[in-house]
């Protein structure tokens, strides 16, 4: 599972005009932060894919034992010759497993803001599954989509998907309208699996959020080395800091990575717990931006992610907020890790037209945070 994923729409100075507007806008808040949809650059998504098979990281290795152990009861009440949609497709581990499970599926609908990525993984299961329909489709999944019109007129049983707690890193209200989009582009008497995160211990979180290796720290400071590449102007200094811009002698870029650090911190309000990533500055320092001036007192952070953590009840009662009946929920032994089913009523109001979903060129939803 790739996480979220987002569109590279160069303007003419070769800078991403999304990118650009949501890094200068965040850093602008007195609490700075940036939306965790951009950690997903190339390196970005690699570093993300050598985070799930950390020992620290057991939300991937949970999801798929869950998946490994119940698909064909997951799949069982969606009947033969569904239509699966993926969003933010990539988990190229669990999408096998749940189209082994499903009895003769029709199409395979995978749902991403990057084309190559996808495709990619798209002709890895068009070789596996063959007589399957792959219809990927390049949408933005917190805007409001459609299936593509091929899929939308047959009346065939959806089974959306979305695994690995990509979930939780909307916020609650994020979520509800995610929810209700899905419901809105699957249509009544519709499936969701989702798989989320239903651990509150710190002692676990904390480690797989910041693991021996570093990988998890990488992953957080890429993205101020994606900033400096994509946003970063040639002469900037970096005041307060003798060092060179990249700590390593080079100069020339807009955040020193050396003058930061990876935090991981667990928060708790009422029921709801999360972990927060921030990139803490190690010292007083000022960056410059695309002509802007942005002061970091020691200490301060840039707020990078959230990551909730829903218990089983409280998963399924914002499922019901959004319109959506629980069904069954998975677990692993150690209750860590749930897969839940959903259903839309197949009674529910039939689901206003759409407007068909274009590559986006906007920043993501700010229902990231
Ligand atoms: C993609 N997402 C579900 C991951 C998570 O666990 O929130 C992203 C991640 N961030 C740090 N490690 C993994």
């Amino acid at each position: 599972m790739n996480g979220q994923r987002l569109p590279r729409e160069a303007g003419a100075a070769g800078i991403d005009a999304a990118f650009a507007a949501a890094v200068l806008e965040g850093l602008a808040q007195p609490q700075k932060r940036i939306s965790s949809a951009w950690l997903y650059d190339r390196r970005g998504s690699e570093l993300f894919e050598e985070i799930t098979g950390l020992a620290e990281y057991y939300p991937t290795r949970t999801e798929i034992g869950i998946l490994e152990a119940h698909a064909p009861d997951m799949a069982r009440p969606v009947g033969r010759a569904a239509v699966l949609v993926e969003i933010g497709s990539g988990s190229s581990r669990k999408t096998p497993i749940l189209l082994r499970a499903l009895a003769e599926p029709h199409a395979y609908v995978p749902i991403d803001l990057a084309h190559d990525f996808f495709l990619a993984s798209a002709h890895a299961l068009a070789r596996e599954f063959a007589g399957l329909r792959i219809c990927p489709l390049v949408a933005d999944f917190t805007q409001p989509f459609a299936l593509p019109d091929a899929l939308r007129s047959e009346a065939r049983p959806r089974l959306g998907f979305f695994p690995g707690s990509t979930i939780g890193n909307l916020s609650p209200g994020g979520a509800i309208a995610f929810l209700r989009i899905m419901a809105g582009a699957l249509g009544p008497g519709a499936y969701m699996l989702i798989g989320t995160d239903c651990t509150h211990d710190p002692t676990l979180l904390l480690p797989a959020y910041d693991d021996t290796r570093g990988v998890t720290a990488a992953f957080n400071l890429n993205l101020l080395a994606r900033i400096n590449r994509e946003l970063g102007d040639k002469d900037g200094v970096n005041d307060g800091d003798s060092e060179s811009m990249d700590g390593r002698g080079a100069g020339g870029e807009r955040f020193a990575l050396a003058a930061f650090r990876h935090e991981a911190r667990y928060r708790r309000e009422r029921d709801l717990g999360r972990i927060e990533m921030h990139l803490v500055s190690r010292r007083a320092q000022s960056v410059r931006l695309c002509g802007r001036r942005f002061d970091f007192a020691a200490g301060e952070t840039i707020h990078t992610e959230n990551s909730y953590k829903y218990s089983r009840d409280d998963f399924r009662a914002l499922a019901r907020a959004a319109g959506w009946l629980p069904e069954e929920c998975w677990s692993d032994a150690r209750q860590r890790f749930c897969v839940h089913l959903l259903r839309l009523s197949p009674h529910a109001p039939h689901p206003r037209t759409m407007r068909r979903a274009e590559p986006p060129a906007t920043a993501p939803s700010s229902s990231s945070f």
